[in-house]
């Protein structure tokens, strides 16, 4: 028992781990990352996230999708889309990220995480150097009219409030690692470009991770 933190930690006590990261690398035979996926609903992020994490389990690795239509229905259970709301849920699935990765485990995550604001408080969370921002840049008149979910014509005859891109902002992320339309692309293509990312980032550590 070594460390105390405070504020709202006050009284907790953190327990030193016998395991350390170098142990769970071995097990897994991967340095673990986050890959972020953000854009519009509609954009591509969970058919892209749910592709490389088949990808990653197909070559032996130990991979997990966190997707925001899936984790509201469980541990993000009860937000909405308001401003906090959505800084909440992102707050959430980065938490979630960071102990998977902690786990060894690579962390795909597909949420809209529609402003600065919030990606930049993910990569906090999960760390600089294990974030890996995809940004799904398919244009609003796509994701309107291919309108999968059909959300978006509820949007617009105001049945869904706050619904981004169309009554709430998205903000395009300045610098992400890669920039994917996946209307002018095959799945293929986008997975094997994210794929490359994946392995450019993981060279720059020397480990290959693919
Ligand atoms: S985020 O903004 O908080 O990151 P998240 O990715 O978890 O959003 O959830 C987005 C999904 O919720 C969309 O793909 C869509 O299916 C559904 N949804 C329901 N209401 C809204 C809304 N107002 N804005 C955007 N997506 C919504």
């Amino acid at each position: 028992m070594t460390k105390t933190t405070s504020d709202s930690c006050e009284h907790l006590t953190v327990h030193p781990p016998r395991v350390t990261a170098a142990d769970r690398k071995r097990l897994f035979s991967q340095q673990p990352f986050t890959l972020w996926f953000t854009g519009l609903s509609g954009a591509g992020k969970s058919t892209l996230a749910f592709s490389m994490e088949k990808l990653l389990i197909d070559s032996g690795k130990a991979a997990f999708v966190l997707d925001g239509d899936h984790v509201r229905h469980g541990l993000c259970k009860g937000l909405g889309f308001s401003p906090e709301d959505r800084s909440e849920n992102i707050r959430r699935i980065a938490e979630v990220a960071r102990l998977m990765n902690e786990a060894g485990v690579i962390a795909l995550v597909a949420c809209i995480s529609p402003c600065h604001s919030h990606r930049q408080q993910a990569k906090a969370i999960i760390g600089d150097e294990n974030f890996i921002e995809v940004y799904l840049s398919t244009p609003l008149s796509v994701c309107e009219s291919l309108d999968v979910k059909g959300l978006y014509r509820k949007a617009r005859i105001g049945l869904i409030p706050e619904f981004t891109g169309i009554s709430a902002v998205y903000e395009e992320p300045d610098a992400p690692s890669l920039v994917l339309d996946a209307s002018q692309k095959s799945i293929s293509e986008c997975v094997q470009e994210v794929a490359n990312t994946a392995e450019r980032w993981s060279r720059e550590r020397s480990d290959r991770v693919l």
